[in-house]
């Protein structure tokens, strides 16, 4: 299954334990396979069950509900750290929901009352966090910052505490908006991962300007744009002689321009910018 297509690459030591680390217990080369799955699209081990916006919904749960305790990291209570991967009645994700709605007898942890989708959300966010423990660790995130400013040509499009340009959204503070799943999929499938409001647009004034830059909002008559040199502009659709929404991101796929190693590091590069 692992020559299944294309010519055999050579992995090289570094990246045989990435795969590993994504893939316990397996051979190279079926971690080989499942890492090749994994730079195209669907990883087999990674946290891609848990949707962004559960995670999303779940950190906002996790602040309100049990920050107060085990601390914004997870580490507070002494003898847990939430984000280990290690937890000692909890390593299945129902025997974690039993935990949070029992609580454990005769310690600090009481029973918590959550409804589904809280549920839900914090079990997804907590399962995440290990996973952004586990990426930072097995990349760099010093060469992730290096791909990101130099080969990873990522400036060409964004800003970066006040550096680069503004055909993308601002990365500033990514690593603390965005979950490690959902940054990995902008990077693996851009145009999937699009925002619909977020959208690069094209148009041409009554006057026959053309404007280029990003949806930030519209309704039936109006549309605001951030332009390329960054003003927020207001437009009556009326009056425009062009107006295009452009579907296709114009973000390379780096799933094909990099290879596992590189994109583990800029991810772990990625998580960190928390502004
Ligand atoms: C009032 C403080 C408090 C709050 C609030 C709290 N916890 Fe706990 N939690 C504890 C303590 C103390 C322990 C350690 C119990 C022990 O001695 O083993 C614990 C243990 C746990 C464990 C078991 C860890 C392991 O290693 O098996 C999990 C999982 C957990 N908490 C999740 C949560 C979640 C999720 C929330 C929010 C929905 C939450 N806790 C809210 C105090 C709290
Ligand atoms: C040719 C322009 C271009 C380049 C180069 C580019 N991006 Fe993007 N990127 C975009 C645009 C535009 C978006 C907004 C949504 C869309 O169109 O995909 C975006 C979205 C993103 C997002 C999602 C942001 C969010 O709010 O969720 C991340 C993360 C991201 N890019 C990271 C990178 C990184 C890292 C690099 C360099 C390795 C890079 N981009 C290179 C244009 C680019």
């Amino acid at each position: 299954m692992v020559a299944a297509s294309g010519p055999v690459r050579i992995y090289n030591a570094r990246e045989v334990s990435v795969m590993q680390r994504f893939t316990p217990g397996r051979s190279i080369a079926a971690a080989a396979f499942c890492l090749t799955a994994w730079a195209a699209q669907a990883p087999a081990q990674d946290h891609s069950q848990y949707e962004p916006a559960d995670i999303e919904y779940g950190r906002s749960v996790y602040l309100e509900r049990c920050a107060v305790c085990h601390g914004e990291d997870g580490d507070s209570v002494a003898g847990v750290d939430l984000r280990s991967g290690r937890l000692r009645r909890a390593a299945l994700d129902r025997e974690l929901i039993q935990v949070i709605r029992n609580g454990i007898a005769g310690t600090g942890m009481l029973a918590i009352d959550l409804d589904t989708a809280e549920m839900t959300g914090i079990v997804a966010y907590l399962r995440n966090m290990t996973y952004e423990v586990d990426v930072a660790s097995l990349g760099d995130a010093a060469r992730g910052r290096a791909i990101f400013e130099g080969a990873g040509d990522c400036l060409s499009c964004h800003r970066l505490e006040g550096r680069g340009l503004r055909t993308g959204p601002d990365l500033t503070r990514i690593g603390s908006m965005r979950p490690l799943s959902a940054l990995r999929r902008s990077l693996l499938d851009p145009t999937g991962t699009m925002r619909p409001i977020d959208r690069p647009v094209e148009l041409v004034t009554a006057d026959g300007t053309r404007v280029t830059g990003r949806r930030l909002n519209e309704d039936t008559y109006t549309v605001q744009v951030l332009d390329d040199a960054a003003r927020l502009r207001s437009f009556d659709k009326a009056d425009l002689r062009e107006f295009r929404v452009i579907e296709q991101s114009p973000m390379p796929v780096y799933g094909e321009r990099l290879d596992p190693a590189e994109l583990a590091d800029l991810l772990a590069y990625l998580v960190s910018l928390k502004g």
